[in-house]
């Protein structure tokens, strides 16, 4: 694939998982289109993708204002002619213990893992419908798979974020779109450090970059990491539920 010629538009670039999928972008290449809303922080990690060999664009925005993010696309298809890719990555991994019920920040996961997801959808599908041409990229998580203790509202966001993907890629394949769910398990970035939790078979983030790259090339329809993880995540989709509480029932993340 010919990055030189492309552009990938990331949402969440700033940090974490988003700044390495980037830098791993411009290292082929490609134009990437940098959003997320710290801007001199984003400005840093254009810095990164350009060193590494590719063009970079900053643009300010709350994913949660779908207005913002139509006028984000607008400034990268202006600057680089189209977008061909959207990878959107933009989320939030609040803690919501049942006991410490806050709406607040349940509405929160929800608006920027879901929603931001969807506004940015929104954003770029007029013109990939119209060209017949694109791919829509959606991070969401091994979380999807069930429900854990103390994740609540993420688990719930990165569920219907994954059905969501999933009705798009049957919809959009016949007009040539391709939309690729991925499904990490855990990387270190500031999202998990410091927490007081087992992440079993952890992976840096450069290297899930390098693997997500690679589902991306390939128009993986999904992709679920590290194979370990995924497997086990993958059985335990299909434990009987009084089964997986009893296992589950000492998990609880924070006391
Ligand atoms: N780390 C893991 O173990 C793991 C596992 C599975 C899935 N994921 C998913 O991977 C994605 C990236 O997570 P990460 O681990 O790289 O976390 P991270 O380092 O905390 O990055 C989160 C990114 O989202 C951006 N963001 C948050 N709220 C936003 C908003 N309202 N508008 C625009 N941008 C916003 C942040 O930028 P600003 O603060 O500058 O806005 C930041 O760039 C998330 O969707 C996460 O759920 C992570």
């Amino acid at each position: 694939m010919n990055w030189s010629e492309r552009t990938v538009l990331i949402t969440g670039a700033s940090s974490g998982i988003g700044e390495a999928l980037a830098v791993e972008f411009g290292r082929r290449g490609a134009s990437v289109g940098l959003l997320a809303r710290r801007e001199e922080v984003l400005r840093e990690v254009a810095g990164k993708v350009e060193a590494a060999g590719g063009r970079a664009l900053v643009v300010a925005v709350d994913v949660r204002d779908a207005g913002e993010v139509k006028a984000a696309v607008g400034k990268v298809s202006a600057r680089f002619g189209r977008v061909d890719v959207l990878v959107a990555n933009a989320g939030k991994g609040e803690i919501t213990l049942a006991r410490e019920f806050d709406i607040e920040v349940v509405t929160e996961v929800l608006s920027v893992n879901l929603l931001g997801a969807m506004n940015s959808v929104a954003a770029v599908l007029p013109e990939m419908l119209a060209r017949g041409a694109g791919q829509i990229v959606g991070i969401s998580s091994l979380a999807a798979f069930r429900g854990f203790p103390g994740s609540g509202a993420y688990c719930a966001s990165k569920a219907a974020l994954s059905t969501f993907f999933e009705s798009l890629r049957v919809e959009l394949r016949p007009r040539n779109i391709y939309v690729t769910t991925i499904h990490p398990g855990f990387i270190d970035t500031p999202m998990t450090r410091g927490r007081n939790q087992k992440m079993p078979f952890l992976l840096d983030a450069e290297r899930a970059a390098q693997l997500m790259l690679g589902a991306i090339e390939a128009r993986r329809r999904t992709y679920a990491f590290p194979w370990q993880l995924a497997t086990i995540a993958r059985v335990g989709r299909w434990l009987p539920a009084a089964l997986y509480d009893r296992m589950l029932a000492n998990a609880t993340l924070r006391e």
